[in-house]
């Protein structure tokens, strides 16, 4: 297999593995591939400089060459914090309400994906194959076209793709698919955002749409377009299950809540994910079965994200005072119901934490896939397995239909589900569980990085037709 260059917004150094990762996971799945076929990651350092230069840092640590830039305050404020994170970002969670439309912040991120696509161009040699990632990039491969680059080059989107209905709220939405329609290969979570891409390639742009093939041809370039849905990094997760950490985690959370059902939600603090939506379906579930209150203690890992942005800090306003309100009302001298934690953790006690959990509650309103809830199922005890609740929006849900599926927007359902877990007997519990460890255990990182190797491989290098940049 050729070499391969891995391009993403963010680069994750393998040691620097944990907290921030352990929540996003991109990071495991890169640096697997990357260890297996050799190569580099490139990407934004994470770091501000006053005027951009584009020099390059290259480091080696665990196996994986990182090489990243600097970025300039007006490309973070336009590029990351503006297109990708205020425009793309909640458009494609279908939160048109949070949606900004701001004219500056499409300029930066143009400018910025020039940046990425000259900065990268040394760095690639002619038999590399590039494998694009997210949002943040969706322009890069047509940038890298332009500077003569005939490589193949694959793009994985992590997010939904959204409804054409809303897509086409977006200023010059056409544009942006004329350029991702520059790959060679284009990959989504699940069938239902390839669903919603094919149809709008159908409909805005007359696209030819072979079905079978699963490829969009626009202007005599054909690109292969599929769902991969992507899994975690089963041997390491597990490997972080038997360590000391992990042992300690368990413990942490066992004996702090003694003669209580522990029910675990880890999530990045961010709108998407349905953070109060789920803590008002747990006030609705004390209010609904009060006598029940005493057997539940939620435990919400909330590290923060974004926290430049406004609607970031809005919801985490939000959360406080909804999880405020619920302790308040509901606390007694040896119980609080919620324990709110505004930070990460590693890999190792994440799994100490979820296997220690006999309730995992996952509801985002919108999600690509969502990782969490496959670690939750692994880290389980077979003899004796937590319930997993799972929001029917999650990419995830599409492979999961032995979590207990759940609308997160309806507190009734999310009280009912909740009790449901709570009384789940032993044998209901083991035979979901070993229907839902199958996936996650085979559906793998691995295979997944594979599955989308392997096609990119196959295909033919084409030439630079019809391209209208
Ligand atoms: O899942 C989408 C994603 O942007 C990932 O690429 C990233 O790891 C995660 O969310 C965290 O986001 P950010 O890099 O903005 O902190």
């Amino acid at each position: 297999m050729s070499r391969l260059v891995v391009i993403s917004n963010r680069v994750a150094v393998p040691k620097a593995r944990g907290a921030a990762g352990a929540q996003g996971g991109l990071a495991g799945a890169l640096n697997s591939a990357l260890k297996q076929n050799g190569g580099v990651w490139f990407g934004w350092s994470g770091q501000e400089v006053e005027a951009f230069t584009g020099a390059i840092n290259v480091q080696r640590s665990d196996g994986v060459t990182t090489a990243t830039i600097d970025l300039e305050p007006q490309d973070v404020d336009e590029y990351y914090n503006g297109y990708a994170n205020s425009t793309l970002w909640p458009l494609f969670h279908y939160r048109i309400d949070l949606t900004q439309y701001e004219q500056e912040f499409g300029k930066g991120y143009e400018r910025v994906n020039e940046r990425f696509a000259e900065s990268v161009l040394p760095l690639i040699e002619p038999e590399d194959t590039i494998w694009v990632h997210d949002y943040h990039l969706m322009p890069l491969g047509e940038r890298l076209r332009a500077r003569g680059i005939r490589n193949r080059i694959g793009f994985f989107l992590h997010i939904p793709w959204p409804p054409t209905r809303l897509f086409v709220s977006l200023p010059f939405h056409e544009r942006l698919v004329r350029a991702l329609l520059h790959y060679d290969l284009i990959g989504f979570q699940t069938e239902e955002w390839l669903e919603s891409f094919i149809h709008y390639c159908r409909k805005e742009l007359g696209a030819e749409v072979d079905e079978e093939r699963c490829t969009v041809t626009l202007d005599g370039r054909r690109t292969l377009a599929r769902a991969y849905p992507i899994g975690i990094d089963y041997d390491h997760f597990m490997a972080q299950g038997d360590t000391l950490t992990a042992r300690n985690a368990f413990q942490r959370v066992d004996a702090s809540t003694r003669n209580r059902t522990a029910m675990i939600g880890v999530d990045r603090l961010d709108y998407s994910k349905g953070l109060p939506e789920r803590v008002e379906g747990i006030g609705r579930f004390f209010d609904t079965y009060p006598e029940r209150t005493k057997d539940l203690v939620f435990i919400q890992i909330a590290p923060p994200s974004r926290e430049d942005i406004r609607s970031y800090q809005q919801i985490r306003t939000v959360l406080e005072q909804k999880t405020g309100q619920i302790n308040g009302a509901r606390s007694d001298i040896d119980l609080v119901p919620i324990r709110y934690v505004n930070r990460g953790y590693s890999t190792a006690e994440l799994f100490g934490f979820y296997r220690a959990s006999k309730i995992g509650l996952v509801t985002p309103l919108r999600d690509g896939m969502n990782l969490v809830a496959k670690e939750y199922v692994a880290a389980q005890d077979p003899e004796d397995p937590g319930v997993l609740i799972l929001s029917r929006f999650a990419g995830a849900a599409l492979q999961m239909p032995d979590a207990l599926l759940v609308n997160p927007y309806s507190p009734d359902d999310l009280a009912h589900n909740i009790r449901l877990a709570l009384d789940m007997p032993l044998a209901e519990r083991r035979e979901r569980w070993e229907r839902l460890i199958v996936n996650v255990r085979e559906q793998n990182v691995l295979r997944w990085t594979e599955a989308i190797l392997g096609d990119l491989e196959a295909i033919e290098p084409q030439p630079a037709a019809g391209s209208g940049s």
